[in-house]
């Protein structure tokens, strides 16, 4: 590795290990812990956030569609689109990070059809129903997550798409591991949860799911556990239907 590359990880590194700050407001709190890494994140999370380019083959994104990435930090998921993007009808990129969607806005540039929107994805909604809703990495770090999926299941067309990847607790972890990697992510401000699969599983009609360990940099022989999730909105009728805005309680206390 070069010198400038490992000289951007210690930097990289060193905020991670500071964690995000514990005042302000959710995206103060953002906003402080990603803007000294903006520049150098794409590089640093390649190595830590798996499976976000199987993630957009299965969702298979078809010419003429409308998508929305809730969480799109900065932008990197265009690079995974490639030229499929010139082809849809639009494609709304939502975050609460000013400095991560400077980076998006850069990436997103030429592209008329692409929009890099500044809103919280527990309430922004697009202005028509959409055929596609992704998020990688972005559920974890949400506090009221279930207000997330919520929240793009009221934007999603019928039978359209959701895709999710991201960091859990796998039900067949052991409780030590669990544990562990709950703490090690919720210094960053990354929640794990066993309740992001049992959820989506309930309210859209899974069409792929895996769960999955990889591994993190420079955590030699440790894997952090991840999943993977496609669903579709069911018709409402014979198939699950949109979870209420307002989740219940025992939901909200859940992990
Ligand atoms: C780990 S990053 C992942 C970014 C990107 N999806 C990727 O794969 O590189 C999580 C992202 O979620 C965003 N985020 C956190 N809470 C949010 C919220 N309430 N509304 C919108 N975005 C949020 C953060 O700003 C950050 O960009």
């Amino acid at each position: 590795m070069a010198v400038a590359e490992l000289a951007s990880d210690v930097r990289i590194l060193w905020q991670m290990l500071r964690g995000q700050p514990k005042s302000g407001s959710h995206a103060e709190r953002l906003q402080a812990f990603y803007a000294p890494q903006a520049d150098r994140y794409d590089a640093f999370r390649a190595r830590l956030l798996h499976g976000r380019e199987e993630l957009i083959q299965r969702l298979d994104l078809r010419p003429g569609e409308r998508v929305v990435e809730l969480g799109c930090g900065t932008g990197s998921s265009l690079t995974r689109i490639g030229g499929r993007v010139a082809q849809l009808a639009g494609f709304d990129m939502v975050d609460l990070c000013p400095a991560l969607l400077a980076v998006a806005r850069q990436r997103a540039a030429g592209h008329p059809q692409i929009r890099v929107i500044e809103a919280d994805a527990t309430t922004w909604q697009p202005d028509q129903p959409v055929d596609c809703v992704f998020m990688s990495y972005a559920l974890t770090m949400i506090p009221d997550w279930s207000q997330v999926v919520a929240n793009a299941q009221a934007m999603l067309a019928p039978g359209g798409r959701i895709g999710i990847v991201d960091f859990h607790l796998p039900e067949d972890g052991s409780r030590l591991g669990n544990a562990l990697w709950r703490q090690w992510f919720a210094h960053d401000g990354v929640h794990l949860s066993s309740q992001h699969l049992p959820l989506l599983r309930r309210q859209f009609v899974e069409r792929f799911s895996t769960e999955s360990r990889a591994a993190v940099p420079y955590l030699p022989g440790l894997r952090a556990p991840y999943y993977l999730f496609v669903g579709t909105q069911g018709d409402q009728l014979n198939e699950p239907g949109p979870l209420s805005v307002t989740p219940p309680d025992w939901l909200l206390k859940a992990d």
